[in-house]
């Protein structure tokens, strides 16, 4: 361990949802903050449905200095924030914000979150690859263009409400073409071939809706992602096993995002493999491949 993680100087930090009582994140930073020796506290704040903007300002004037944002608020996180990172404006919402004074930078680091736990955890290139992304909705959105930035071959978005899916790659389309990335939408019938990594950004978890994608796009050692943790992600990794293919779960996304947020906010890399083993093993689950 190193310096104690409070003091005089000791800076705040919040994680704004509703609801926001399962939130993992203040384990996360508080580990996070011990193994670089940084000062800061970090809590979790029940945030009014209709009160994420005045809230937001009460903790300006607080002096928090950064806030993690989660369901439901990343969309008006994005319309508070006075400066937004490219990311941020290409996902359309935030999931953290920098509070400097009368600023407040809006950034999401969902998607780098994601590729980081992909390419670096899980140790499986997107480079060049053919990726299948389920979903189209803000979690759908919040990846997409850090996905594209590592310049998969092909990359198809495929969800229940076609529209939403052509809106989706119609928003990418340029930085899809910059990446030299295929960016293309299909409805789930229409799915050809196996795809070397599958994400499932859907809600279907939740509601233990059925299998977004059908079987015949998963092949023997593909990687499959379920976003969600816990639970709610069991079905989705369950079909994925049943084919022989890898399966994750949004476990690592979490922790890596949390990383690049702690990043921002204080310049430090924390160490979010060793801090993803550590919460996996307070879980009381095996680390995944
Ligand atoms: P989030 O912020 O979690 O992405 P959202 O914006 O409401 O939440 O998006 C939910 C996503 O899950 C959408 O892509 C939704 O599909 P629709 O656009 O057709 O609504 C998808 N989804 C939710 N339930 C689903 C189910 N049972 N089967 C397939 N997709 C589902």
């Amino acid at each position: 361990m190193n310096t104690p993680t409070t003091g005089p100087h000791t800076d705040r930090y919040v994680v704004m949802g509703n609801p926001v009582e399962h939130s993992r994140s203040p384990w996360i930073h508080a580990r996070f903050a011990e193994l670089t020796g940084q000062a800061l506290t970090y809590e979790k704040h029940l945030t009014p449905l209709d009160g994420f903007a005045s809230t937001l300002l009460a903790l300006r004037q607080q002096g928090v200095k950064g806030c993690n944002v989660t369901v439901p608020f990343k969309f008006e996180a994005f319309a508070a924030a006075t400066h937004h990172t490219q990311r941020a404006t290409l996902a359309g919402a935030c999931n953290t914000l920098v509070l400097r004074g009368d600023e407040v930078l809006g950034d999401n680091t969902d998607g780098v979150g994601l590729v980081r736990d992909i390419t670096v955890n899980a140790g499986v290139p997107l480079r060049g690859a053919r990726v299948l992304l389920l979903g189209a909705g803000g979690a759908a959105a919040g990846v997409l263009g850090p996905l594209l930035d590592e310049q998969p071959r092909e990359l198809v978005v495929c969800n229940r409400t076609p529209a939403k899916a052509d809106a989706l790659v119609a928003s990418h389309a340029a930085h899809a073409r910059n990446n030299k990335c295929e960016l293309k939408s299909h409805v789930s019938q229409a799915l050809e071939g196996v795809f070397d990594v599958i994400l499932n950004a859907t809600a279907s978890s939740l509601g233990h809706g059925d299998i977004p994608a059908p079987d015949s796009v998963l092949r023997p050692g593909a990687l499959v992602v379920d976003m969600m943790y816990g639970p709610a992600a069991q079905p989705f990794l369950a079909w994925a096993a049943r084919h022989g293919a890898k399966g994750r779960d949004g476990l690592g996304m979490l922790v890596e995002q949390a990383a690049a947020a702690f990043e921002l906010w204080r310049g430090v890399r924390p160490p979010g493999a060793q801090v993803l083993a550590e919460l996996s093993a307070v879980l009381a689950r095996p680390p995944q491949t």
